[in-house]
């Protein structure tokens, strides 16, 4: 077994603290960490004092001592904060253990003290950290459930940061994205004008961080020298600032004042900037939801106020949403009339359902459809429309169907009156023409009919190759009058029963231009002089008078110039006897595709082979 003296020489060199006293508080012996640490003179000269004569701060041990030795029991885990001869605060653990030699007689207190000052320290600043961290977590949870906007919204963000006891203020303080204007202080009211105050433009850009992190801090004594007019209760307090961006966007500052004794740290501006980044979030996700609530409300006026009938239908056709214009052009009472009901129902009648449905299911397969139609008013009245339908796609997925209605009653009016005009117009034309070819026909009477026969031929030629109204019109008309110009040949040439000389012939071949002088001046709706002047031009560009070739040719004078051959050779004229329709028709056939338009050879073809074409020549026969 170790002597007494061996034990004490381990004690001795123990870094706690240990000190034993007898009954009355005297000294009885102490190791050196005690003497150290409590700044007191060597061991000999201290034996047998007592903590009143060396520690008179101590206060209050005293009564601690009292209830060891009269209970007999230890005291553990005394924790205090004290402040050391030499000056320094230390935080001190001390257990009192009571000194019992035999039985329960207590003759001493044996007093172990540990340092827990860099213990105490580092648990100061974690539960500081859990504070700024439960914090922001609060804050994070009113950002998720805001709904009253964002001034409400940084009000309570400076309300929880300064009564979470996180910081002693809190500034929030917003600024023009272009100028670094001030534009509003969040803060609670105190210190939001105490701010406002200290606030001009170039104290403004002291506080804005231009660092990479956008952090700044600084002592309360820097911003006065800069000439900031600060309450006095800042002195030696630490004020740290963020920017509030998110992305492009910068929102302004957070300012923040530290609790005193809190010294700023890493993990600590850690925190202020997750806190400011989570501010910035807030604010961006703000401002979006304004813009889509702008957007939302600008959208909903456009489609109230638009002058055209607009729905908005599920896929299946059902009506979801009808805009004022809809009602008032189906004289519906009100859109809530309509919705939910099918919009094909709705508007149209028995016999134009049908058609209706094909448009909205030709929407719904995602085509985009319209038309004009007819459909019915809420009483039944039909009303002339035009439908315009939009599938609405949402990543390729069929959402709904846009459809606009249009009221045309007006220019149907318009449409009918103008066909009811033209209609006037072309029977006024169509006396024109027939007079025109009378009057050639009265001095030419071995041609007397031929334009007639050519007329009727060449209408079902261009017929049966289904050009449109106004060209199988424009080649009846021009027929009816292609050898006008002959008015102009002397009458004994074109009655002569024998060959024609040279000159005659000459003059003969100056019947389509001179038709066209005739007619040129003439404001048809068809171009019957250009018609009529290329009647005798040929495909391969061997007719006359202007030796045109192919497509240079008018369609219409291509269909009259098989025609008009056919028609010649059919009858007699005043040189020879008819050729008949067998020779005729073998002509174009020979002539197909190099003199003649081969459509208009099969067109003439087909219409003999059906038997056609032969009442009619009979018909004009003179
Ligand atoms: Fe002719």
């Amino acid at each position: 077994m170790w002597d007494m003296e061996t034990l004490l020489i381990l004690i001795d060199s123990s870094p706690f603290m240990v000190l034993f006293k007898d009954k009355q508080g005297r000294w009885i012996w102490m190791n050196q960490s005690f003497i150290k640490e409590m700044g007191l003179p060597p061991r000999e000269e201290i034996l047998g004092k007592s903590t009143q004569d060396l520690l008179p701060e101590s206060k209050g041990l005293r009564r601690e001592d009292r209830e060891v030795i009269t209970k007999g029991e230890p005291l553990l885990g005394l924790l205090r904060k004290v402040t050391l001869p030499s000056g320094r605060k230390r935080w001190h653990l001390t257990d009192k253990i009571p000194i019992k030699l035999s039985g329960d007689e207590v003759v001493g207190i044996a007093v172990f003290i540990r340092d827990v000052t860099e213990q105490r320290e580092a648990q100061r600043k974690l539960e500081r950290l859990n504070r700024v961290l439960e914090v922001i977590q609060n804050v994070n949870q009113l950002i998720v459930r805001e709904k009253l906007g964002r001034n409400h919204l940084l009000n309570e963000i400076c309300n929880i940061l300064v009564n979470g006891q996180c910081y002693e203020s809190v500034w929030i303080i917003l600024l023009d994205p272009q100028r670094g204007d001030l534009l509003n202080i969040f803060s609670l009211t105190e210190t939001k004008v105490e701010m406002k105050r200290c606030l001009s433009p170039q104290l403004i850009s002291y506080l804005t961080p231009d660092s990479k992190d956008g952090f700044l801090d600084f002592k309360y004594e820097y911003l006065v020298r800069m000439g900031w007019q600060l309450s006095k209760r800042y002195t030696g307090k630490t004020f740290i600032t963020s920017r509030l961006e998110h992305g492009e966007e910068t929102y302004g500052i957070i300012c923040a004042l530290l609790p005193k004794d809190i010294e700023l740290e890493k993990k600590e501006k850690d925190l202020f900037l997750t806190l400011a980044d989570d501010i910035a979030y807030a604010m961006r996700k703000l401002d979006i939801r304004d813009e889509l609530h702008r957007e939302k409300v600008f959208w909903e006026k456009l489609f109230n106020v638009s002058p055209e009938g607009v729905i908005l239908c599920s896929p299946d056709g059902r009506i979801l949403r009808a805009n004022n214009a809809f009602c008032r052009i189906f004289e519906f009472s009100t859109p809530e009339e309509v919705i939910g009901k099918n919009i094909d129902s709705v508007v149209a009648n028995e016999r134009t359902l049908e058609e209706a449905r094909s448009l909205t299911e030709a929407a719904a397969r995602g085509e985009s459809v319209s038309a004009e139609s007819v459909r019915q008013k809420a009483n039944g009245t039909p009303i002339d429309v035009s439908i315009l339908g939009v599938p609405i796609k949402i990543d390729e997925n069929l959402a709904g169907i846009y459809a606009i209605y249009r009221d045309i009653t007006d220019k149907k009016i318009y449409e009918r009156a103008m066909k009811e005009n033209i209609a006037t117009l072309s029977h006024a034309w169509r006396q024109t023409i027939e007079l025109l070819a009378s009057v050639g026909e009265l001095r030419d009477p071995y041609t007397a009919g031929h334009q007639k026969r050519v007329g009727g031929l060449a209408k079902f030629m261009a017929m049966k190759m289904e050009l449109s109204p106004e060209s199988v019109d424009a080649v009846e008309m021009s027929s009816l009058v292609h050898d006008v110009g002959k008015i102009k040949v002397p009458a004994e040439i074109l009655s002569k029963p024998g060959p024609l000389d040279e000159v005659e012939y000459l003059l003969v071949k100056t019947h389509p231009q001179a038709g066209y002088n005739l007619l040129k001046d003439i404001d048809f709706p068809w171009p019957v002089a250009e018609i009529v002047l290329q009647h005798h031009e040929r495909l391969d560009g061997s007719g006359y008078p202007q030796g045109l070739k192919g497509k240079e040719i008018l369609q219409e004078a291509r269909i009259i110039a098989v025609a008009d051959v056919v028609e010649a050779m059919a009858s007699d004229r005043p040189y020879r006897k008819a050729l008949g329709i067998e020779a005729a028709l073998k002509e174009i056939k020979r002539g197909c595709g190099t003199l003649f338009d081969e459509g208009a050879v099969d067109a003439c073809l087909a219409l003999f082979e059906e038997g056609l074409m032969i009442p009619l020549f009979e018909m004009y026969r003179t």
